[in-house]
């Protein structure tokens, strides 16, 4: 075997671990699906087996004029085993379905975390048990360790799919419906997400980040987003002098768009542009100047015929944002 066919061999199980990986779980829901995964490939090797040493066992028969023998191990070994062998994948599979989905009905009152999917951004906002939004944020979503937390998964233009393999299946986003899903991670930890319905240009470029912390340092990150912070003047004199509230909110400003993501406490977050560029200064004055691209697709302007130091302040601005 020549190195580069043992390379190709092996290349897929490069993917089989980190925080994007749903052969290496990280709660319960994920660690169904992983075991679903490894109960139909054991299946799926028994049917590959029993049907090559059919074949290989016929084949011998055959040359020996023995055609009664081989038609026999064809009929066991080609149909009634394997048909046998599915219908207890099936069966299995749909005995595990519930725990891979858990469903929490609409009406039940808990805290949820409504996720929109929109061309190519996700929309965040942490409900109460009354429904009512506590605050809306972007690409970025908090859970509590050790917890259930409960999506409600919408979708604002066409369909998207809400995907982080760490932590469970994937749940399609369709426009007009709420899909419920629930996912647990057992251990701290950043678990990145992705689409996983191709939905425009920019599809590939739509991914975001899930971050279990302790639940009472996720209490207290709640308590205090729920009240805005204090900014810049200077910078957001610049952001708001050039109409970019129109698009997007900040709490406690007169920036309050709706139709961009939320900036409020933008300072705080990781990455830029969905999980797509880095949370720097320089990345931030790149995608305020040419969005487009940087993702083709996106809905927001370029702005990149404004002054270079009124771009610098903006995100400068933006990355300290509280
Ligand atoms: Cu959103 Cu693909």
């Amino acid at each position: 075997l020549c190195p580069g066919f043992i390379a190709l061999l092996v290349l897929p199980l490069t993917s089989c671990s980190g925080t994007h990986s749903a052969l290496d779980p990280a709660g319960p829901e994920a660690a169904n699906v992983a075991q679903l995964f490894f109960v139909m490939l054991a299946g799926g090797v028994v049917i590959w087996v029993g049907l090559v040493a059919a074949l290989i066992y016929s084949a011998r028969k055959k040359r020996e004029h023995s055609e009664e023998s081989a038609g026999r191990v064809i009929l066991w070994g080609g149909a009634v085993i394997p048909t046998i062998i599915l219908c207890a994948l099936l069966s299995y599979g749909m005995w595990l379905m519930p725990a891979i989905r858990p469903w929490v009905p609409d009406d039940q009152q808990v805290r949820r975390i409504e996720v929109t999917g929109e061309q190519f951004w996700w929309r965040v906002r942490y409900l109460d048990e009354a429904g009512e939004t506590m605050f809306e944020t972007a690409n970025e979503v908090r859970i509590p360790v050790g917890e259930p937390a409960h999506f409600s998964l919408k979708a604002a233009d066409v369909i998207h799919s809400f995907w982080v393999p760490s932590l469970g299946g994937k749940m399609d986003m369709i426009p007009g419906r709420t899909n419920p899903l629930t996912l647990t991670a057992d251990r701290e930890g950043t678990y990145r997400g992705v689409c996983a319905e191709f939905c425009g240009e920019s599809h590939a470029l739509m991914a975001f980040t899930v971050r279990a912390v302790a639940p009472d340092e996720h209490e207290a990150w709640l308590a205090e987003r729920r009240v805005s912070g204090s900014q810049d003047a200077e910078g957001l004199a610049i952001f708001l002098n050039n109409g970019c509230g129109a698009c997007h909110a900040i709490s406690g400003t007169p920036a309050n768009g709706r139709i961009g993501p939320d900036l409020t406490a933008f300072g705080e977050r990781t990455t830029l542009a969905a999980a797509t560029l880095r949370h720097t200064a320089e990345d931030i004055a790149r995608f305020v100047a040419y969005p487009g691209v940087i993702k083709p697709g996106v809905k927001m302007p370029h702005f990149g015929m404004l002054p270079e130091d009124d771009i610098k302040t903006i995100a400068a601005f933006l990355k300290e944002l509280k």
